[in-house]
């Protein structure tokens, strides 16, 4: 007998914020190759259906940032008859400002971005996932939900709120089958962490950072977001999983 059934994922929906770049992009095809079906959200609509060429699912272009955003993702999916079981809240945004420079807008706009949506969007979905008694929630956390960066003022703030966002879901909704945890990466070249990898001397001091002596490669994030998304995990929830190279151990 083998083990392959417990990170089987066929036969689940999953929905990704993000999922047209990076990170969401690389979970959206770590879910679909383990069979899940994909429903791709952000606001680039030809990014979204690049991402999905080839694959089960569907996009849906969406300024998450409108107030009206998550009911109109929930309609939109409903419409098609392809409620998610599985949530990836990793649409995200990172002014970069220091705390004297940063406007009230680049302000809200982050924390509702990085940690009003998860929320919002989560919940409008929870009733379906409770009907199976079955969910997954992944939130995004980072290097910044438990450390200082520079320019990491509001960023922080968010990612800070969305680790403990996380385990309050969980005490929230894991009785009803749906679990929440979070993946906090290192330092993964995308376009939001660009400016960090343009830099020779910043990437190669954060490489040296971790104990396996790397950033992050989008490859490194497959094993932990099918983890995480399956079976796998049924007994894991409120849980903060670094996915770092050790950045956080040392
Ligand atoms: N890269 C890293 O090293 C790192 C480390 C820790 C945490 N993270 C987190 O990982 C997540 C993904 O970031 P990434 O690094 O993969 O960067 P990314 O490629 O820039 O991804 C950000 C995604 O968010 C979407 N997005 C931004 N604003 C949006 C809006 N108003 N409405 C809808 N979608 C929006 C973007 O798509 P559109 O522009 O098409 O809308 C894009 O797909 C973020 O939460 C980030 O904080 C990244």
């Amino acid at each position: 007998m083998t083990t392959d059934h417990i990170f089987d994922l066929s036969g689940k929906r999953a929905l990704i914020t993000g999922g047209g770049s990076g990170i969401g992009k690389a979970m959206a095809h770590a879910l679909s190759d383990a069979g899940a079906s994909i429903i791709l959200v952000g606001r680039r609509k030809a990014l979204l259906q690049e991402a999905l060429e080839g694959r089960d699912g569907m996009v849906i272009a969406a300024d998450l940032l409108a107030a009206a955003a998550p009911q109109a993702i929930y309609d939109a999916c409903a419409d098609a008859g392809a409620l998610p079981d599985i949530i990836i809240n990793a649409a995200g945004l990172n002014p970069r400002k220091h705390a004297d420079d940063i406007s009230p807008e680049q302000w809200q706009q982050t924390i509702q971005l990085n940690l009003n949506v998860p929320f919002f969007l989560s919940q409008i979905f929870v009733p379906h996932m409770k009907q199976n008694n079955w969910g997954r929630i992944i939130n995004i956390a980072s290097l910044q939900s438990t450390r200082a960066f520079t320019n990491g003022i509001a960023y922080g703030a968010s990612k800070g709120g969305v680790s403990q966002l996380t385990r309050a879901m969980a005490e929230a909704w894991s009785k009803e089958g749906i679990n929440a945890n979070a993946i906090a990466p290192g330092f993964f070249p995308t376009e939001l962490t660009a400016a960090v990898f343009e830099n020779d001397a910043v990437a190669s001091h954060h490489a040296a950072m971790t104990c396996i002596g790397r950033n992050g490669g989008l490859e490194d994030l497959t094993g932990p977001t099918i983890f995480l998304a399956s079976e796998a995990s049924n007994y894991v929830t409120g849980q903060i999983l670094s996915v770092d190279g050790g950045y956080t151990a040392k």
